[in-house]
This record gives C-alpha cells, structure tokens and sequence, in this order.
C-alpha cells in the first residue's frame, strides 16, 4: 500500500483497513475500464501496467490526458465529487490493481484524516502538469511540445541527474504521441524529423538517444 503515493506515511492499523476494504481487479490489454460519463463512485490503484486516460474530441480525435502507471490512482473525481467520469480509462497493457469504493474510503478517511491531506497533494500535482500539458498545446508549436514532452519523460525517469546524452526507450508509437501531444500523427512524424535533424535526438528502433542542450533549446524557443 505504501507504494500509493497517497497512502505512503501510512501506519499499521489504517493499512490493515486498507486490506479488508480492497478488491482486487484484474484487466486485459484493450479493455476499457470506465468511459467519460458513466457513474463512478470507485477509485482504481495501479499496481501493475498502464491505464490511458483519454477523452474522444469533437473532432473524432484522441487526446490523452496522462498514463496512469503503477503506484497512480485514477477515478479519483468521481469518488470525490459525485460528478460522472470525466474520461475514458483503457488498459494499455494487460494489469491488476485494487478497487476502493467511496463508501470505504470515506470511513478510512473518517478515523485517519491525514489521508484527506495526502490526496489533495496528489491532486495538486496533476493539476500542474495538466497546466504544463494545457500550455504546450496552446502556446507550442509541436516540435517545442515533442522537446518538452521528451524533458519531461528523461526528468521522470532520470529525476534530477539526467545525463547530457540519455537514452530514452519510449513506450508509445506515434499515433499514442500524437494524441499525448494534441496533434495529428503526420506532424508528430514531421516533428521527430526535425528533432532528428536538428540532431537532438536519434532514433535505434523505439529506443531514443537524446542530446540534452539541442532538445532543451528546441523546447524553450525564447533561449535560441
Ligand atoms: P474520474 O473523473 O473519476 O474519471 C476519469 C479520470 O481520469 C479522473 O477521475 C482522473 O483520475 C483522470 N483525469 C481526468 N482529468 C485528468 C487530467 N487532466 N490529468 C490527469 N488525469 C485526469
């Protein structure tokens, strides 16, 4: 259980709560878990594999919002407004997690209410990188967005000490960046070309050797 972020400082005895209320839920690649507009009133924890979260645009395009990777939790909106899914969760692999109902994390959050204060700094870190996302896309153009989404991915995986010339194996073709990116998949191809041959990054099947300073310029066009 420790391993949720926002369960991490827990004691013994809510943990042991944790354990009689939890069910355990099983998904195959492809399966749709909850769709924008159902009624929710369950969190998922991820424990292995990921879940897209996405939404259908107008336009008959996808834009996705985020993975949710193992130690995320998703369907947190629903438990705690009351409001219908407010997007789509598709398995994007074959996983497991555990399912926690309103009722039963109103009665933990009752007897331990730290826990209140650890989901509101989970949500408080998805809104920033809502509004990281929100101004790539209105502000970016998409080279720019590819750059910062690549910063971002080496600075999740690498946290702070990111070397000047990382390799990075990227989990998502260009169809799953496009709709990451808010783009179409042409230009994120276009874009991955010209990355290429501003020689910021180069590409050896799906693994991706970047330079750390080209990719930073490109991402940031008010330093060049
Ligand atoms: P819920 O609205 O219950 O169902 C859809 C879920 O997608 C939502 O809870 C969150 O877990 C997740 N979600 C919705 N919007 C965003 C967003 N902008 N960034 C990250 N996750 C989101």
């Amino acid at each position: 259980w420790r391993s949720f972020a926002i369960f991490e400082g827990l004691a013994a005895e809510p943990i042991a709560m944790l354990d009689a209320m939890a069910i355990p839920r099983r998904w195959m690649a492809g399966e749709t878990l909850f769709q924008r507009g159902d009624e929710g009133d369950y969190v998922i924890l991820v424990h292995q594999g990921r879940i897209k979260l996405s939404l259908l645009t107008a336009n008959g395009r996808e834009l996705t919002l985020r993975y949710a990777e193992p130690g995320d939790i998703l369907g947190e909106l629903s438990l705690l407004d009351g409001q219908a899914r407010s997007a789509d969760a598709t398995a994007a692999e074959a996983g497991e997690g555990l399912v926690l109902r309103r009722a039963d994390f109103e009665r933990l959050q009752a007897r331990f209410p730290d826990i209140a204060g650890a989901m509101i700094r989970y949500l408080a870190g998805r809104l920033r990188d809502t509004t990281e996302q929100l101004e790539s896309i209105a502000m970016f153009e998409i080279e720019a967005r590819l750059a910062r989404f690549l910063l971002l991915t080496l600075r999740q995986y690498f946290e702070d000490d990111i070397p000047e010339t990382p390799q990075l194996r990227l989990a998502l073709n260009q169809s799953e960046l496009a709709a990451m990116l808010g783009a179409s998949r042409p230009k994120v191809n276009k874009a991955i070309q010209a990355l290429e041959a501003a020689r910021a990054i180069s590409r050896n099947g799906d693994v991706l050797s970047c330079d750390l300073e080209r990719l930073m310029l490109i991402a940031d066009p008010a330093l060049q």
